[in-house]
């Protein structure tokens, strides 16, 4: 069982900036909220509620602003500065005090992931005991991403990073589950010719011993990116487009906690008293009204 979850927030931001030069990416606007409001929905929905989230060196006190402790949420959140964007891994390194001896899953805090039956999927991921789970969605463009090759079982055969030639058009998304060997193989890892250390290169170490799994997003469910400005603003205008359409918000954190039951009215006003006056803080009335 998965009860510990780092958000992996930091990064260079590089085809994001000028707008990344000041600001965080994670804590741009994806339509109405805070993009690093999203991946933390998703380990909410997941009920995972001890959540670590890593930030580049200097941005810790933007982000305790909108996101002090978690108690607001019910939950706990913990901070660790990254000192430089190592790769993906390096969060294993530094979270290892975090993880202790603990299961744990990882998310990137620019992936955006919505669709039916996301939450009963979540609560089924969150089971993992051994070896790793990676979360494949088909896209058009394979050759962008990390991609994995699956057999009927879901098991992971082939798994490779930006492949020249075809292999699979699933690619591999910014959800993972691990044991806790992560931390272990993650200290093993050597940095790729890019001088990172690559999450490919250690899901590889689960996959040669046989022990990674693999699930689908299906179609009626969207896993979206949101590493370039064209992808923040066609993420937002599918938040947008949801939002606007249902009513409902999608990665509301504080209407998550309360239907978990991890917080009543009383947390939520003063949700409400902290945004202030807003479009937000009239949707979390009509919640507990
Ligand atoms: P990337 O999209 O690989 O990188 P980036 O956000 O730095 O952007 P760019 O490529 O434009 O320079 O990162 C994926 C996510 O992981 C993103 O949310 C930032 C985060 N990240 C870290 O927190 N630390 C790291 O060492 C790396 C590589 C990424």
């Amino acid at each position: 069982m998965i009860k510990k979850g780092i958000i992996l927030a930091g990064g260079k931001g590089t085809r994001m900036s000028p707008l990344t030069k000041a600001v965080n990416k994670q804590l741009l606007p994806i339509y109405d909220k805070p993009l690093i409001f999203y991946p933390l929905s998703i380990l909410m929905l997941a009920k995972i509620k001890d959540i670590l989230i890593i930030v580049n060196k200097g941005q810790l006190n933007q982000y305790k602003k909108i996101l002090p402790d978690g108690k607001n949420l019910g939950i706990k959140i913990s901070f660790i500065e990254q000192p430089t964007p190592k790769g993906l891994p390096d969060a294993f390194i530094l979270g290892q005090k975090f993880i202790g001896s603990e299961n744990v899953a990882l998310i990137l805090g620019d992936n955006f992931f919505y669709g039916q039956n996301l939450t009963e999927q979540l609560l089924n991921y969150r089971k993992l005991d051994k070896g790793a789970k990676i979360i494949l969605h088909k896209v058009l463009k394979p050759e962008q991403y990390g991609v994995a090759k699956i057999n009927k079982k879901n098991k992971v055969i082939k798994i490779i990073e930006k492949p020249s030639k075809f292999i699979s058009d699933l690619a591999v998304t910014g959800l993972y589950f691990f044991d806790n060997k992560v931390i272990k193989y993650s200290k093993k890892l050597k940095p790729s010719k890019r001088g990172e250390l690559e999450i490919i290169d250690l899901i590889k170490q689960y996959q040669k011993k046989g022990n990674l799994s693999s699930d689908l997003i299906g179609r009626g469910g969207a896993w979206l990116d949101t590493g370039s400005i064209e992808d923040f603003y066609k993420t937002s205008a599918f938040v947008s487009a949801i939002e606007k359409r249902q009513g409902l918000k999608i990665a509301c954190l504080e209407e998550i906690a309360y239907l978990n039951k991890w917080i009543g009215k009383k947390e939520i006003l003063k949700q409400i008293i902290f945004y202030g006056n807003c479009e937000y803080s009239n949707y979390l009335k009509k919640i507990i009204r």
